[in-house]
């Protein structure tokens, strides 16, 4: 059986759907922390158990007579805390007697990165290869489903886009097709103790996503750069909640950076396909 945790979450989901047409959902383990939203959420016929990363006696009866674990990080923005839950699911993994573990992480992932999560996908994955298991390292880069977030929601995006990134690039992937490479590797052989960099090329400026939208949209869409204090203040101004002012400031500095512009074939590969771009992304959000 394949366990995979955050199965309500939207990569988790992802990865579901996409391992249902190769696998029977019997034997596709959805470990949700919130069993009402699982009933909402997940498709029929799955063996669906409960486990909260906070809970380990939970984690251990959702991973019984699983052989392979997909641990999707967990959305805790606390580093401390978030590498305690990913211990704990680890830990509870190799009691179990799981072989397998697929870890979902992030490029780059450093003690020293500018972006607040990337310390805790950094010690998650020491963590894991010290355990014994064998183990899959997605080192997923940002989904190009976050850029609505970056670039204003609704049908057309403003007409100024504001960052401190810079000129800083980044590699965006489709949350989607990685729940699909996710499966493809839950399906085929040779992925123990391997770390892929999922994190397609080219990689993408404020700049180029300016001039994309204005393509798209037919309509002029300028990048402003401005500094970390600006985009703060402006979050603030709109009530955004100070850890979340903090993550979006870190991963700004971290695009900037160039921590997330790391242009890989392997996503490619894993997905059998070219991964979406971000015009077909774009045009599919905000097209006219
Ligand atoms: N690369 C990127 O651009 C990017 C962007 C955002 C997040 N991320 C990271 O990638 C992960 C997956 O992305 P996503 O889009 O699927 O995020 P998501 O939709 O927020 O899913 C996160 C999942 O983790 C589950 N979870 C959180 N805390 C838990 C706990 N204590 N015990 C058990 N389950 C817990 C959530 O459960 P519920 O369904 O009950 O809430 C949810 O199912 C995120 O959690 C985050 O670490 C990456």
């Amino acid at each position: 059986m394949i366990a995979i945790t955050g199965a309500t979450g939207h990569l988790g989901l992802a990865t579901i759907n996409a391992l249902l047409p190769k696998v029977a959902p019997t034997e596709i383990v959805a470990v949700v922390r919130d069993p009402q939203k699982a009933a909402s959420t997940l498709p029929q016929g799955l063996t669906v158990r409960t486990g909260d990363y906070n809970d380990p006696a939970s984690l251990l009866a959702a991973f019984q007579g699983v052989e392979t674990v997909v641990l999707i990080s967990s959305s805790e923005l606390e580093n401390d805390a978030r590498i305690r839950e990913h211990r704990n699911v680890i830990d509870a993994a190799k009691q179990a007697g799981v072989r397998h573990l697929i870890y979902t992480s992030i490029v780059n992932p450093s003690p020293e990165s500018a972006f607040n999560a990337s310390p805790s996908h950094f010690s998650t994955e020491e963590y894991l290869r010290a355990s014994g298991l064998a183990y899959t390292v997605f080192r997923n880069t940002l989904y190009l489903d976050i850029i609505p977030m970056l670039v204003g929601e609704g049908k057309l995006p403003s007409s100024k886009l504001y960052s401190s990134a810079g000129d800083g690039k980044v590699s965006y992937g489709l949350r989607a097709e990685m729940g699909e490479a996710l499966a493809n590797v839950l399906t085929s052989e040779g992925h123990e103790n391997q770390v892929y960099d999922i994190a397609p090329g080219p990689a993408y400026s404020f700049q180029d996503l300016a001039a994309t939208l204005s393509e798209v949209t037919g309509q002029p869409v300028e990048y402003v750069s401005v500094s970390g204090e600006e985009i703060a203040a402006g979050m603030r101004q709109h009530q955004v909640p100070e850890p979340f002012v903090n993550l979006l400031l870190g991963m700004h500095q971290a695009m900037k950076n160039g921590e997330f512009a790391m242009p890989s074939t392997t996503f490619e590969q894993l997905l059998g396909r070219k991964p979406m771009d971000l015009k077909t992304y774009l045009t599919s959000v905000y097209g006219k």
